[in-house]
Parts: structure tokens; sequence; C-alpha cells
């Protein structure tokens, strides 16, 4: 079977693309040929990195969007529809850390971690996969799930822990039940990444444990087989992949950017 796709003029949504790991997709993805839409809480970031990935040729959209929200997930995909007159492909990259003792865990904390980082990223597939079935198109999306979704890979973000293997059973479950229509639904685990996320981690988990948090970086990075840390743009090239003509053959699948930490 001829299942070969181009993604040159197809039209991407990447969430939380304002910084980090969701920036560098952004401008890979503009670099892939596609048109892409910015959708950040933080509207300036979203504009600035909008610019910048309209420098590949493409078009782009920057967009003030809550992920939590249903309204606002609607219309990242509504407009870019109107703007670039297709949908392709959806990244929900957006995602919080809240650090604290398992025992610490109170039902805010949960909700809010759930709410972000797994519900709006189930309720975002579904409003995704929605379109793509009505457009007939043979849509990709990857979900930023984490090594710390297979692994305790710290004890000090539980929660956080439960969100992401949350989002990899999604992925399993959209990808299962929609691979018949075509549409490829797949996940990436990124480990040790360097961003502001990871930044804040380990300050805060410098304050818990009373250590420095160059210790604490000492520490995360002596556990890294390849011995140093990610880059966004790493992370960056496995989306392109999977959302891309080389990942056509791939569905369901959680492809660990870790520097080796894991090897399941
Ligand atoms: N950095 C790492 O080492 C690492 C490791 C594993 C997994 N991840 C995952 O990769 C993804 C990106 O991580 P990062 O390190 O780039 O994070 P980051 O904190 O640097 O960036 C996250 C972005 O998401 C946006 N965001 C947060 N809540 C939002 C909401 N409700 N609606 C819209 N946007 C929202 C923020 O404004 C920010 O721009 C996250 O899902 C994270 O869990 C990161």
């Amino acid at each position: 079977m001829d299942d070969r796709i181009d993604v040159r003029g197809q039209a991407a949504v990447v969430t939380g693309a304002a910084t980090g790991i969701g920036r560098a997709i952004a401008l890979r993805l503009a670099a892939d040929g596609m048109n892409v839409t910015i959708a950040d809480l933080n509207e300036a970031g979203a504009a600035k990195v909008a610019a910048q990935a309209a420098e590949h040729g493409g078009k782009t959209l920057a967009l003030r969007v809550d992920i939590t929200q249903a309204a606002d997930r609607e219309r990242m995909i509504a407009q870019t529809r109107d703007a670039f007159g297709r949908f392709d492909v959806l990244v929900n990259n957006a995602g919080i850390q809240i650090i604290s003792d398992p025992l610490a865990v109170d039902e805010a904390h949960w909700d809010r971690m759930m709410n972000v980082n797994a519900k709006a990223t189930w309720f975002a597939c579904q409003s995704a996969i929605r379109v793509l079935l009505e457009t007939q198109t043979r849509g990709r999306i990857v979900n930023l799930a984490s090594i710390a979704g297979k692994m305790a890979s710290t004890v000090l973000h539980p929660a956080y822990n439960v969100s992401k293997a949350a989002v990899l059973a999604m992925t399993k479950t959209f990808a299962a039940a929609y691979a018949a229509k075509g549409i490829r639904v797949n996940a990436v685990c990124p480990g040790v990444i360097q961003t502001d996320m990871q930044d804040a981690v380990d300050a805060e988990f410098a304050k818990l444990q009373a250590r420095t948090p160059e210790a604490v970086r000492a520490d995360r990075l002596s556990r890294i087989p390849l011995g140093y840390p990610g880059d966004p743009d790493m992370v960056a090239g496995a989306v392109s992949f999977l959302a891309g003509n080389d990942g056509r053959y791939l569905t369901g699948q959680a492809i660990n950017v870790d520097g080796g930490i894991l090897t399941y």
C-alpha cells in the first residue's frame, strides 16, 4: 500500500509552544515545511516563536490558548483551519510539573496536575480526531509524555508521574481506535531536557531535600548513560519523525528521548 505523505503545506498545532520543547517542535515542523499554530498561555512568547517559525517560509499563527478550557481547545483547531485551510497534526506538548512528597499531594495538587497534563490532552485528542474524521484526513497526533510515565523517575513529582502514565494509556487507546481510519497517535517520552521546566524542577528539589540545585543536577546527570542532558531539538526531531512520512508505519508507540535511561 502506498501511504506516503508529504508534510509540506500541511497544518500543525503545537500546544505550549512559546518556550522549551514546544518551541523547538514548532520551529522544526515549520522547517519541515508545515504551516504551524503556536498555542500557549504566554501570548507574547507564542508571537515571538511564530515570527521565528515564519522565517522557514510557511504560514504561522500565534494564539493565546489555555488547554484546560474546552472552548480554547476547539478554537485552536478551528482557527488553524481558517488560517491554513486544513488541519493535519496536533502536538500535545503543554504540561506542568508540581514537586512534592507523595504524602503531601492534596486534592488541589492532584486536580491541577491531572487537568493540565491528562484531561486537557485527552479532550484535545478528541477534538482533533473529530475534525480528522470529518475531513477524512490521515492525521497524526503526538503526545508529550515523559519517562516519568513509564517509571517513577523521581518520587518527588508523584502526581506528574501518574499524569504522564495517563498520557501513555490514552495514546495507545486513541491509536488502536482510529488506526483503521489512517490516524496515527504516538507519544514521545523525554528524559532530562534542558528547559525552564527542568531548571524549576532542580530548584524545587533542592529546597525539599536541603541540597543545592547544582548537587541535584549532578545527581540527575549521573543517571544518564550518554552522560549529558538533552536539547529541546532532540525531542523535536522525534516529533518530526512521528508526524512525518518516515514514521508512517508507527502508531501507539512511546519513544524515549532520554540518553539511554530507559530501554523499554
Ligand atoms: N524538560 C524536560 O526535561 C521534560 C522531560 C519530560 C517531559 N517533558 C514534557 O515536555 C513538555 C514540555 O516541557 P518543557 O520542559 O518545554 O516545559 P516548559 O515549562 O519550558 O514549557 C511549557 C509550556 O507550556 C505552556 N503551558 C502550561 N500550561 C498551559 C496551559 N494550561 N495552556 C497552554 N499552555 C500552557 C507554558 O506557558 C510553557 O510555554 C511537557 O509536557 C513536559 O511535561 C519535559
